[in-house]
């Protein structure tokens, strides 16, 4: 069992939880994630850390109800448990394996989306800890759904961005990231994570400002351990599990557009028999011998 510590609303229907979880919070490392369950009833829940307290044996998550799971999530209060936590999973952000040399020889920007600003905070502070003081662009529908704006302040230099302009900067990240170009920033790094349709973009942009860029697909996840075959995607010509083989990859490789429709589709019983049907068992084959992920 696994006792919430504090329990928030970030903003309207996004929610922070600082669970105790010494074990996860020694070992994790920026873009890893969890599975919480939140009950031996409740399904598994893929979740990225948004952070960790490595004295305190703690782990901070940062999530939106999308559907009856992670509504039911909201439910837990401060001093409930959660039934069982697993982690940490995937693979941590490639900065982490990167020399001091390498890392200083970047110009890094960081572009988070909405929800998906807070798995961005951890690898924001992570460099910060390490001696460098990136870039980042904080996107939000409006000024009430920003979100962590403190906490990257102290870690970075921050731009936020409003759609409807209501607070700091005009326009989507996309246009953010255009203006800071024109001004004379020069990015040679990016990590931009939130919701799809804004990676993609982000990426046909970077793309073509020549900005090697990393996405996180934990969007497209289900069960989180390589065997539902859900967050199956193309990168390159290659085929990937963003469980195992990510959450992270190379922006410019992944198809978005097949990725989208995959996870459209994954979401009924029929469009999953499509996908069976089309792609025959799609699990990754964690086994190593049914060659399930060919
Ligand atoms: P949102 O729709 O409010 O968008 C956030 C920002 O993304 C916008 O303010 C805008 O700046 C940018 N954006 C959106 N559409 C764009 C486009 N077409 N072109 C350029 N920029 C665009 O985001 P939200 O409602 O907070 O997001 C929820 C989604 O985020 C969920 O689908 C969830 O799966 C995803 N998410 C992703 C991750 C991840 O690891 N990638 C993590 C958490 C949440
Ligand atoms: Fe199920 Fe990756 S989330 S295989």
């Amino acid at each position: 069992m696994y006792r919430i510590i504090e329990s928030d609303l970030l903003a309207a229907n996004i929610y922070r939880m600082v669970v105790e979880a010494p074990r996860i919070a020694k070992h994790c490392m920026p873009g890893q994630f969890i599975i919480v369950i939140k009950d031996e009833f409740s399904e598994r829940i893929p979740l990225t850390i948004c952070d960790y307290d490595r004295t305190k044996g703690t782990i901070t998550i940062v999530f939106q109800p999308a559907g009856a799971s992670t509504t039911m999530l909201t439910e837990l209060k401060s001093g409930d448990h959660f039934y069982s936590i697993v982690g940490p999973l995937g693979n941590p952000s490639e900065l982490c394996s990167m020399s001091k040399e390498e890392l200083s020889s970047l110009k890094i920007l960081f572009i988070a989306g909405g929800v998906g600003t807070a798995p961005v905070f951890p690898q924001v502070k992570w460099l910060h800890e390490n001696g460098i003081t990136a870039d980042a662009i904080i996107g939000a529908k409006t000024k009430d759904l920003v979100i962590l704006e403190k906490e990257f302040n102290e870690v970075c230099n921050l731009y936020v961005t409003t759609d409807d302009g209501s607070y700091g900067r005009n326009g989507m990240v996309t246009k953010c990231l255009e203006d800071l170009v024109a001004e004379g920033h020069d990015y040679n790094y990016a990590i931009a994570i939130g919701p799809m349709i804004m990676m993609k973009f982000t990426c046909l942009l970077t793309k073509k400002l020549g900005i090697h860029t990393i996405v996180s697909m934990n969007p497209i996840m289900v069960d989180g351990t390589g065997m539902c075959g859900a967050c199956r995607l193309n990168v390159g010509n290659e085929v990937k599990f963003a469980c195992v083989d990510g959450p992270e990859f190379d922006g410019h490789l992944v198809d978005f557009d097949q990725a989208m429709k995959r996870a459209q589709l994954y979401k009924t019983e029929e469009g999953r028999a499509k996908l069976a049907l089309e792609e025959g068992k799609t699990h990754h084959g964690g086994c190593g011998n049914c060659g399930g992920d060919k």
